[in-house]
C-alpha cells in the first residue's frame, strides 16, 4: 500500500512539473539528439521505406467515429498468387497500428504476416492519433467525443472494422489477432454484438486483457488509479483525453529517448518498470522508433476502466458508481460481460514474465471462454507484455504459432 501511495504522489508531481522541465530538457538534449528517421512519419511511409506497399482505408462506426485502417495486401516477400483469408491485427492500450511495424521488417508482425501472403489489415481504435476523428464531433472541443471505455471499442469499432474488411475483400470471414486490450475488446464484441463472433475463423489473442486482479505492475496500477480518481471530475475535451501523441508526456519521452545511451538506459528502464525485465529483447533502435508513436492517446475513461478491472473480480463494463449504474445498467453494479458468447475458436499466446497481464488472469479467462483450442506459453521464461509488438525475437518466439494457426484456419475462399 505504501508503495502505491508513493507512486500516486510521484505521478501527480510529475504531472505538474514535467511541463516546466520539458523546455529545459529540450534545450539540453537538442545537441545530442539523433532523431530516428522513421518515427515522425506514418504507417504508409514507414512500410514503404522497407519496400512494402500499403493502403489507407477509412471506417465510420455506427456512432460516427472515423477510424483509420491500414492494409498491406501483399508482403514484399510473398510470391504466391492466391489471396488467403484477410487477417485483422489490433493494437494494445495507448498504441496504434504502428506498433506492428516499429520493430522493423525482421520482427514487426505486420511484415511477417504479409510476407506469409496474408491480406494484412492493421486497425486503430477510437481516440488514438489515427482515429481521433468523428463525423460530427470535434475531439478538441466536444467532451462527448471522449466518453468511451473499452466497451465502445468492442461494441462499435471492431464490428465496423470487421464489416468493412469483409465487404471490401468480399470475404465471408476473417482471422483476428488481438493484443492485450484487443483481446478484451474481442470478448466484449462477442458478448454484446450477437453474430460478430461468427465472422471470425480463428481469434489469436496475444496476452489478452480481461479481469486483471493479479497484475503485478505497481506502476501500471498507480497510473491508472490517477485516472480513476480524476475521471469523475473532468469536464472539458482536453482534460478527457489521456496521453495523446504530441502531448507533453509523449514529446518528452520522444525527445530524451532519441539519444542512444539514454534510450538504452533510461527509456528501457521505463519499459521495465511498467512491465518486467527481458534483457536485450527490444533493440535500442526500436525504443527510439516506438517513442515517436507511444503513448498514442486514448480517453481518460479507458484508463479508469483499466483501473477498475485491476480491482474487480469480474470482467465487467465501466463502473460509474451506484447511481449512474442504476440508470445505465438497471443495477447498482455494472453489467458483466458474457464470456461464454465468445464462440469463435480461440488460441491464446502468453508469456510468463508479463507483469501487466498475469498468467493467473489468463487462466481465468481461458476457463470463461467456451471454445479455447489451446493456451500456448512462449518458451522464453522472460517473455513479457511489451515483447509482443517490440521484441526483435518475435519471428522465433511467437510467429511460428501464429503462422500455424492462420494457415490451419485459412479458407482459401472456401467455407470451412
Ligand atoms: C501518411 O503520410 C502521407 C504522406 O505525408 C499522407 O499523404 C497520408 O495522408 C498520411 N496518412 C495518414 C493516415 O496519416
Ligand atoms: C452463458 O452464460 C449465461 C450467463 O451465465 C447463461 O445465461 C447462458 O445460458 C450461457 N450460454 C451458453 C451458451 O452456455
Amino acid at each position: 500500500m505504501a508503495q502505491k501511495t508513493y507512486w500516486i504522489l510521484y505521478l501527480f508531481f510529475l504531472n505538474t512539473t514535467i511541463e516546466l522541465v520539458n523546455g529545459e530538457f529540450r534545450k539540453l538534449f537538442e545537441k545530442g539528439i539523433r532523431y530516428e528517421r522513421l518515427s515522425p512519419i506514418n504507417f504508409t511511409e514507414i512500410s514503404r521505406e522497407y519496400g512494402y506497399k500499403s493502403e489507407e482505408h477509412t471506417v465510420i462506426t455506427e456512432d460516427g467515429y472515423v477510424l483509420t485502417l491500414f492494409r498491406i495486401p501483399r508482403g514484399k516477400n510473398c510470391h504466391f498468387t492466391a489471396q488467403r483469408t484477410p487477417v485483422l491485427i489490433m493494437h494494445g492500450l495507448l498504441l496504434s497500428s504502428d506498433s506492428w511495424i516499429d520493430s522493423g521488417p525482421e520482427a514487426g508482425l505486420a511484415y511477417l504476416i504479409s510476407d506469409d501472403c496474408y491480406d494484412l489489415w492493421a486497425g486503430n481504435v477510437r481516440g488514438n492519433y489515427y482515429s481521433r476523428n468523428h463525423i460530427r464531433m470535434n475531439p478538441d472541443e466536444d467532451p462527448e467525443f471522449w466518453k468511451f471505455s473499452l466497451n465502445e471499442v468492442g461494441v462499435y469499432d471492431l464490428p465496423a472494422i470487421i464489416d468493412y474488411i469483409l465487404d471490401y475483400t468480399r470475404s465471408v470471414k476473417l482471422n483476428y489477432i488481438g493484443y492485450s486490450q484487443s483481446g478484451g475488446s474481442f470478448v466484449i464484441m462477442c458478448s454484446e454484438k450477437l453474430g460478430y463472433c461468427d465472422k471470425v475463423r480463428v481469434a489469436i489473442l496475444l496476452h489478452p486483457v480481461a479481469k486483471m486482479t493479479n497484475a503485478k505492475s505497481q506502476a501500471f496500477r498507480a497510473i491508472t488509479e490517477v485516472y480513476q480518481i480524476l475521471e469523475p471530475n473532468l469536464q472539458n475535451a482536453l482534460e478527457l483525453e489521456a496521453l495523446p501523441r504530441g502531448g507533453y508526456v509523449q514529446k518528452i519521452v520522444h525527445d530524451i529517448c532519441q539519444n542512444d545511451l539514454i534510450a538504452d538506459k533510461i527509456c528501457r528502464s521505463i519499459l521495465t518498470v511498467l512491465d518486467s525485465y527481458n534483457p536485450g529483447s527490444v533493440s535500442v533502435s526500436t525504443i527510439r522508433t516506438l517513442t515517436g508513436h507511444f503513448p498514442g492517446g486514448t480517453s481518460v475513461r479507458v484508463m479508469a476502466w483499466f483501473n477498475q478491472v485491476l480491482n474487480k473480480k469480474e470482467f465487467q463494463n465501466f463502473d460509474y458508481g451506484p447511481l449512474m449504474n442504476m440508470k445505465i445498467y438497471g443495477s447498482k453494479q455494472p453489467s458483466i460481460y458474457n464470456c461464454n458468447a465468445t464462440t469463435a475458436p480461440i488460441v491464446i499466446i502468453h508469456g510468463k514474465n508479463d507483469n501487466i497481464v498475469s498468467k493467473k488472469d489468463v487462466e481465468w479467462l481461458k476457463n470463461q471462454l467456451p471454445n479455447v483450442l489451446e493456451v500456448v506459453y512462449v518458451k522464453n521464461p522472460l517473455w513479457n507484455h511489451f515483447d509482443v509488438p517490440y521484441s526483435q525475437h518475435t519471428r522465433e518466439m511467437i510467429y511460428p504459432k501464429i503462422s500455424e494457426d492462420l494457415f490451419k484456419y485459412s479458407g482459401n475462399g472456401v467455407e470451412l
